[in-house]
């Protein structure tokens, strides 16, 4: 495993770190807890001491999961990247989305990120992880209801407190982290950033090289269809989110998928299935500092993380990059989850 400093902080964390999303079940239509526990676990037999999730994955269920692997794994050589200002209960701020919980009740969820929210939504993920303090608390979305500064000046307080290690945001854009950087020091922007979704590359990227920003990318697989498994008629689980993004519109979904074909051979020559490609082409791109690559089972959390130890040569980027120029996807914009 290749481990990187978090932007201008002191913590280090693995180049492929555990996306801790999907096993939370909600919006990936459920989920099973042994196996999201082996796939933690295994993970980390293989280099991957980072792990992220969030409150709002399953309703406090992921970092449950991540508490119990936390149970047998040494606290001091894990780093657990945990977020807040997705509120599911409680109705202030601005709503984002309505949803269903596991169980199939709605829920509303709202983005809202003020400072005794903030302090409260702290201690609740500390308790669900079983853990006296957090490596890296990230604000999930912005907040257009709450001054950016008393949310920064919440993190303030909970870095004196020795609660969080360092403070980061999540889906900010660079104007966002300047106004941010004026009450607080971020280490890090978690944005995201696949082989298909490439728009931080334009003002972000440039942005966090300059500033010592590290950008943790999200989705780097695009959910799991730049694996190369997902056909144009895939069946998904009810309550999976995934078929209503623009990626997994039939005709993308063929297109992205006839660009896999083509990084078969390279794949095939370095013992590599795609996915690992994916993931290592996208931890070595200018400002990338590590990729989230959410996991379900054992099975894909050895894959993903044996990206990190794939000999992949500059020569083979270009080769990547030349091919990635005349793949053209239909439709605009990313759904926004
Ligand atoms: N900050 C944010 O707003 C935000 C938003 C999204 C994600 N994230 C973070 O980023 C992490 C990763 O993103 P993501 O989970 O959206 O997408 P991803 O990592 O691109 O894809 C993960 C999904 O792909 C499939 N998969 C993974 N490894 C595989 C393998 N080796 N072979 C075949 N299929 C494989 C699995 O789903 P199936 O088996 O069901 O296909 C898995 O759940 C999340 O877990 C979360 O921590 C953050």
């Amino acid at each position: 495993m290749k481990y990187r400093q978090l932007g201008n902080t002191n913590i280090r964390v693995s180049t492929i770190t555990f996306g801790a999303w999907a096993i939370g079940g909600w919006m990936w239509g459920g989920t099973e807890r042994k196996d999201a526990l082996e796939a933690i676990l295994a993970s980390y037999d293989y280099g991957v001491t980072s792990i992220d999730t969030a409150p709002i994955y399953g309703q406090g269920l992921s970092e449950e999961i991540v508490g119990e692997a936390l149970r047998t794994l040494p606290r001091d050589k894990v780093q657990i990247l945990t977020k807040f200002g997705m509120r599911w209960n409680e109705t202030k701020g601005q709503l984002a989305f309505s949803s269903a919980d596991n169980s199939g009740r709605p829920i509303d969820i709202y983005k809202y990120a003020g400072k005794e929210s903030i302090i409260k939504e702290c201690e609740d993920s500390l308790r669900r992880l079983g853990t006296d303090y957090i490596d890296l608390y990230q604000i999930h979305w912005p907040d257009s209801t709450t001054p950016v500064a008393e949310t920064m000046e919440a993190l303030v307080q909970l870095l004196r407190q020795g609660k969080i290690r360092a403070a980061g945001v999540s889906n900010y854009s660079a104007d966002l982290m300047a106004e941010a950087e004026k009450t607080i020091n971020l280490a890090s922007n978690q944005v995201p950033y696949s082989m298909v979704e490439r728009s931080i590359e334009k003002e972000l990227v440039p942005y966090c090289l300059k500033h010592n920003k590290a950008i943790i990318a999200y989705s780097p697989m695009q959910r799991g269809l730049l694996t190369g498994k997902i056909r144009p008629d895939h069946v998904f689980a009810p309550g999976d989110h995934r078929p209503g993004t623009v990626f997994y519109q039939p005709e993308n979904i063929r297109r992205i998928d006839n660009f896999l074909d083509r990084l078969q051979p390279l794949a095939h020559s370095r013992n590599a299935v795609i996915s690992q490609l994916v993931l290592r082409w996208t931890v070595e791109q200018p400002g990338i500092t590590i990729a989230l690559a959410g996991a379900r089972n054992k099975q894909q959390a050895i894959q993903n993380a044996k990206a990190a130890y794939l000999a992949l040569t500059p020569e083979d980027i270009k080769y990547i990059d030349g091919e990635l120029r005349s793949l053209k996807l239909v439709g605009e914009e990313a759904a926004a989850y």
